[in-house]
């Protein structure tokens, strides 16, 4: 089946055409088309993510992003609106520029050959979602085809079967997950260990009591001087550091707490992390202005935040006999927490499965991935209600 996913849970429009087939134990996927809009640029100099902002982004987005995704053939549109245009005018009416654009659009591409159209419907910044959660009805009713909303952290879970297979003929690959699986979601509202039964059955083993880590970074990065997200800058900083050894005598002025490291659950915490860094930052003063001394900071920091992860999944792996362990979500885009999750796996003699790195940070196709998994427990609809979900749902 061919599925459309919309994604727009915090400040990416994403958007993407994949096919699918096989049933649950032997699933195939395809990606004929993605494009994400990012709105990183929009909120820099906010410092975060600003969520009216992001919302009204999405609405004026959403459109153009679409219409790359989709072929048009140069067909006509069949597309009568008359019979739904009041109907559509409702779904749409907290975003009247997206209602205009919207009609527009319906009459001039054709109604595309796709089965579903997924939504995330959260958990995410709620103005944001409810800008594709309200573009997606009013898709489903105008071409009649049935949806499915989708929960955000189950896309990044299924982001890890999106893997690109190696050999360019066959361009679709499977890859079979074993249960139960160890999922480690680590992006920037999420820090979870989650115990995969079986596609469609978690359970929350542990989560942040505070602050994510994806939000640990961009509130250090902030602290460092640099704009969101942090993340990538921290990473380079600290991989910049690395590669000096020479400058490792700086280490010792600096040592970073692990909290919640030895702590008899699977919980995490980082926001006395944080604390730490600008406490740091205060007593270097002036010093923290040079490039050399940022990167020690980024670098201890990123190292606690490797270490904790590290003993909570091994913690993890101790209390059940996992088949593997997923780890997905933005912050998978770093590549020495990534090295060093391998090294852990591969001491443990445990398969792991990350994204690729494109696949990491929030995109359409694991929503698609996370639709045709759910589609097996859950019939699509067409514009069914939905509410969008600020909190976790499973
Ligand atoms: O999954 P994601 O795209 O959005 C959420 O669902 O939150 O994750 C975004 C988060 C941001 O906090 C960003 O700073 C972080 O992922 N991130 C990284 C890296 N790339 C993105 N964190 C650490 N290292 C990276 N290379
Ligand atoms: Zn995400």
């Amino acid at each position: 089946m061919k599925i459309l996913a919309i994604e727009t849970s915090c400040d990416e429009t994403a958007i993407a055409l994949i096919k699918a087939s096989g049933d649950l134990n032997n699933m195939k996927f395809k990606v004929l088309n993605k494009k994400v809009h990012s709105q990183i640029e929009e909120h820099k100099i906010y410092g975060g993510v600003f969520p009216s902002l992001a919302k009204r982004e999405h609405a004026k987005n959403i459109i153009p992003v679409i219409k790359q995704c989709l072929e048009n053939n140069n067909q006509k549109s069949k597309i009568s609106l008359k019979k739904y245009e009041k109907e559509i005018k409702e779904i749409l009416k907290r975003e009247p520029d997206l209602f205009e654009a919207f009609k527009d659009f319906v009459l001039n591409i054709p109604k595309p050959e796709i089965d579903m159209i997924a939504v995330t419907s959260g958990p995410g910044l709620e103005p944001a979602l409810w800008v594709g959660i309200n573009f997606a009805r009013a898709l489903s009713l105008v071409w009649q085809i049935p949806m499915l909303p989708v929960n955000h952290m189950e896309g990044h879970m299924a982001s890890v079967l999106l893997t690109q297979d190696t050999n360019p003929k066959s361009e679709i690959r499977k890859t079979i997950i074993n249960f139960p699986s160890l999922a480690l979601l680590i992006s920037g509202g999420h820090t979870e260990l989650v115990e995969i039964k079986n596609w469609n059955k978690y359970k929350i083993l542990g989560q942040t009591r505070d602050d994510a880590i994806g939000e640990s970074y961009d509130k250090v990065a902030r602290l460092l001087g640099f704009s969101y997200p942090g993340g990538p800058q921290i990473s380079k900083l600290a991989n910049n550091f690395r590669k000096k050894p020479k400058d490792v005598n700086l280490n010792t002025m600096i040592n970073f707490p692990r909290p919640m490291i030895n702590s008899n659950d699977l919980d995490f915490s980082f926001s006395g992390l944080k604390t730490a860094v600008l406490y740091e930052v205060q007593k270097l003063g002036e010093e923290i202005k040079d490039s050399k001394v940022k990167e020690l900071v980024a670098f201890e920091f990123e190292q606690a935040v490797t270490d904790v992860i590290l003993k909570k999944l091994q913690k993890a792996l101790k209390e059940k006999d996992f088949k593997n362990i997923i780890v997905a979500g933005g912050v998978i885009a770093n590549q020495y927490i990534r090295e060093n999750i391998e090294n852990l796996a591969q001491n443990c003699k445990i398969p792991v499965f990350f994204p690729e790195t494109e696949d990491s940070t929030d995109n359409g196709q694991m929503i698609a991935v996370a639709a045709y998994i759910k589609s097996f427990v859950q019939k699509p609809k067409i514009a069914p209600k939905i509410n969008a979900q600020g909190g976790l749902t499973y």
